[in-house]
């Protein structure tokens, strides 16, 4: 049985790109459509869209949105142009490699074709769409390979949202949880909160509820709780950036989780595309790690939690090691240990 996921993040609309707001969820549930190329560029940077997949999609409509914009221009200018404006894209969040990987895409595009302005643009959309189309369906296999790992019953431990809110559709993580359910509905979800942008509390449990599946949020602190008192089976969570030896950027947090997962015995597995897969870096040292602004630690809803002048660091992301990795949920199978060779196997 096929677990019929109702969400559909984003996708290209005639000349326009329509996107769920993620700024607004759980309060509301609504469309944004986005028109044009630095509207795009904005809407990655302020996470109106976020989660890496979702935002692979949204750079590459973003090249489009630009091209569109451009439609008038010469052929010979419209090309180093577009190209420009392409890379510009690529640098509205630096972390989720996905972005960079589907703008490369449809930059192939602008460098294969022999159209026209007009033809080049058409050629932009189509593939635009069928990145989109190609992304469900990776996360449907990506689920049903992670399900194969899911004990019966399980209790499955998520950090931030890999969902269908953070792809186009079904999700990396949660595609698991969906495949898992579908072949057994008494599995469940332990969601951490995920502080500060707490993706775990308003998206995670969000979609999770709207799809029927049960989940239990906790706070971030509680995992390691949970973990010792026999209550969480297994860990799966998204990636942002996977370095050829496994190492794994995801959400600030992962890292801690993975830990207390080893400590405990519990497997800790990452799903993700091979598109979150960059192997022109060696180890997670050299991921770049986001930076973002000060008012998501200090405030919450609008709201200051701490005293005036509080020094704040806020790493969107960290690195887990490899060795904390039990595998890593591709769409091509689940990779063990040892990633260098398993990893480089997949591109061989
Ligand atoms: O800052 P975000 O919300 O874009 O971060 C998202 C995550 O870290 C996700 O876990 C990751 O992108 C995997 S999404 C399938």
């Amino acid at each position: 049985m096929e677990f019929k996921s109702k969400i559909k993040t984003i996708e290209w609309v005639d000349t326009y790109s329509k996107m769920v707001d993620q700024t607004v969820i759980p309060y509301e549930y609504k469309f944004v459509n986005i028109t044009g190329g630095q509207e795009m560029f904005d809407a990655i940077r302020n996470m109106i869209v976020r989660g890496a997949p979702a935002i692979g999609i949204a750079g590459a409509h973003g090249v489009v949105l630009f091209a569109q914009e451009g439609a008038d221009k010469p052929r010979n200018e419209f090309i180093p142009w577009l190209l420009e404006k392409a890379e510009y894209m690529k640098t509205s969040r630096p972390t989720a490699v996905n972005l960079m990987w589907a703008v490369d895409r449809q930059i192939e595009v602008i460098k294969n074709s022999d159209s026209d302005v007009k033809g080049i643009i058409e050629e932009l959309k189509e593939n635009a769409i069928k990145l989109e189309n190609q992304d469900i369906e990776i996360n449907k296999k990506i689920g049903d390979y992670g399900a194969e790992v899911v004990p019966k019953g399980a209790t499955i431990l998520t950090h931030c949202n890999a969902g269908a809110l953070a792809t186009v559709g079904y999700g990396t993580a949660l595609g698991v949880v969906r495949s898992a359910y579908a072949k057994d509905n008494t599995i469940q979800v332990f969601a951490d909160e995920t502080r500060p942008r707490q993706q775990g509390a308003r998206i995670t449990t969000f979609e999770l509820a709207m799809d029927g599946i049960p989940v239990t949020l906790i706070t971030d602190g509680m995992c390691s709780y949970f973990m010792k008192k026999g209550m969480i089976d297994m860990v799966v969570v998204g990636a942002d950036r996977i370095a050829a030896n496994g190492d794994t950027a995801n959400k600030i947090g992962t890292y801690t989780v993975a830990i207390a997962a080893k400590y405990h015995n519990i497997p800790f597995y990452v799903a993700a595309p091979l598109s979150t897969i960059d192997i022109s870096i060696k180890t997670g040292e050299e991921i770049p790690i986001e930076e973002r602004s000060h008012d998501e630690v200090t405030h919450i809803n609008g709201k200051r939690i701490c005293a005036e002048g509080v020094r704040i660091i806020n790493p969107g992301f960290d690195v887990t090691p490899h060795e904390l990795i039990s595998g890593i949920i591709t769409e091509k199978g689940i990779l063990r240990p040892d990633y260098n060779k398993t990893i480089r196997a997949v591109y061989e």
